[in-house]
């Protein structure tokens, strides 16, 4: 059976999610695209295509699917498909003959299929122990309106920690969540892996205040999360002894982002997931005379010196030997900090790269991850 054809037959089943890779040829700038069944009022599919730095996304409707997916399949020798029903494996071979196989998709139970919406990692309808304890889900599984967006975004969030397992290298992970805060997040992390994926992780969640780790610590045990401490301190000063796999770092402010990511380079962390939030230092030290004229809206300056805060910070990174992706975390509905910065260590540390050296010559800044990674 041709592609056209097998992707028409998946589609009967309805298409989840699909992930092509493998690229045919190394030139191919991408790396990696993932097709995503999205579910609003709509459903429609978005394509987010990898390259080695940074996530493209387009929106695709359903019944462009099937052309759209058979022409990027040209660029892959692999696909995997997962409908409702089952999991495709599809290997292309150089002459273009598909092979295949199927097994029973055991995750995804057949009721789903008039509600495609639970095709998230946490699925409505099943009760989750932690959601009903922070009052996002009521006992039945039913997940409260007001919290809805937060359901979702504690999804895309696990099917960003999904995306980077393999890259833990390890069975037993340390991962370590600066600036918890209430820490939703943090104990979703906690269940998908420990809880659902039974992978012996220890997280430890921190952050300034008192009381709300107190709380946290409270929770956690009326739950009991035994791999999960919740520590009170400033990302800046936090030590630990053992090795640290992932460090994740959400919406901490201003140089909080700095100060973790620091840490994650100096511990060689493998995966670092971090969403920056409130730029300020390059916003006050940026000079770009050319462009004064728009610059003098602070909204864009504002805009402009986050872009810049976030680039400059993945060439930092870089210079360590990682892999770095920058990619929309949730949409920009929920909120303008959206912007996360994905690593991976892939390589030895080398230097700083010559734009970033040139950019900063130009605009005038000095970055503190600068100053804490290569204080010479
Ligand atoms: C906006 S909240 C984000 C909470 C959570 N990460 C999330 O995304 O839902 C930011 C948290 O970072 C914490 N924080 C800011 N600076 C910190 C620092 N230097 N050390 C530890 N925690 C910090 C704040 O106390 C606050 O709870």
């Amino acid at each position: 059976m041709d592609l056209v054809e097998l992707l028409k037959q998946a589609q009967t089943e309805t298409i989840i999610k699909a992930i092509l890779s493998d690229p045919r040829q190394k030139t191919y700038a991408y790396t990696k695209t993932i097709v995503w069944r999205i579910d609003d009022e709509e459903s429609y599919y978005q394509f987010e295509a990898f390259t080695q730095e940074q996530a493209f996304h387009t929106n695709v409707k359903q019944e462009e699917l099937i052309e759209q997916m058979a022409q990027l399949a040209s660029h892959y020798k692999q696909i995997q498909i997962i409908t409702l029903e089952n999991e495709w494996a599809l290997r292309i071979s150089k002459k273009g003959k598909v092979h295949v196989t199927k097994r029973q998709n055991s995750d995804v139970p057949k009721a789903r299929k008039h509600n495609v919406e639970k095709a998230y990692i946490l699925k409505e309808g099943q009760p989750v122990d932690f959601l009903i304890h922070l009052g996002i889900m009521e006992a039945s599984g039913r997940v409260k309106k007001k919290w809805y967006d937060k359901f979702r975004q504690i999804n895309r969030y696990l099917e960003f920690i999904e995306d980077s397992l393999n890259d833990l290298g390890t069975d037993s992970p340390t991962i370590i969540d600066f600036g918890c805060g209430k820490s939703y997040l943090t104990f979703a992390l906690y269940y998908y892996l420990v809880e659902m994926k039974k992978i012996n992780a220890t997280i430890i969640g921190l952050d300034l205040k008192e009381s709300v780790i107190h709380n946290l610590n409270i929770l956690r045990q009326e739950l009991g999360y035994k791999q999960l401490d919740f520590r009170v301190g400033d990302i800046a000063m936090f030590e630990y002894d053992a090795s640290i796999d992932m460090v994740i770092s959400l919406h901490a402010c201003n140089l909080a982002t700095d100060y973790a990511l620091e840490k994650a380079v100096k511990w060689n962390a493998k995966v670092i997931m971090a969403v920056p939030c409130c730029h300020k230092e390059i916003y006050q030290q940026m000079q770009i005379k050319p462009m004064e004229g728009i610059l003098q809206y602070g909204l864009l300056k504002e805009r402009m010196a986050a872009l810049m805060t976030d680039g400059l910070r993945g060439e930092i990174l870089k210079s360590y030997g990682y892999e770095v992706q920058i990619m929309e975390f949730i949409d920009m509905e929920h909120t303008p900090k959206n912007i996360m910065i994905r690593a991976y260590k892939r390589h030895e540390k080398s230097r700083l790269s010559k734009s970033y050296l040139d950019t900063c010559r130009d605009y005038h800044l000095q970055p503190t991850l600068e100053r804490l990674l290569w204080p010479d």
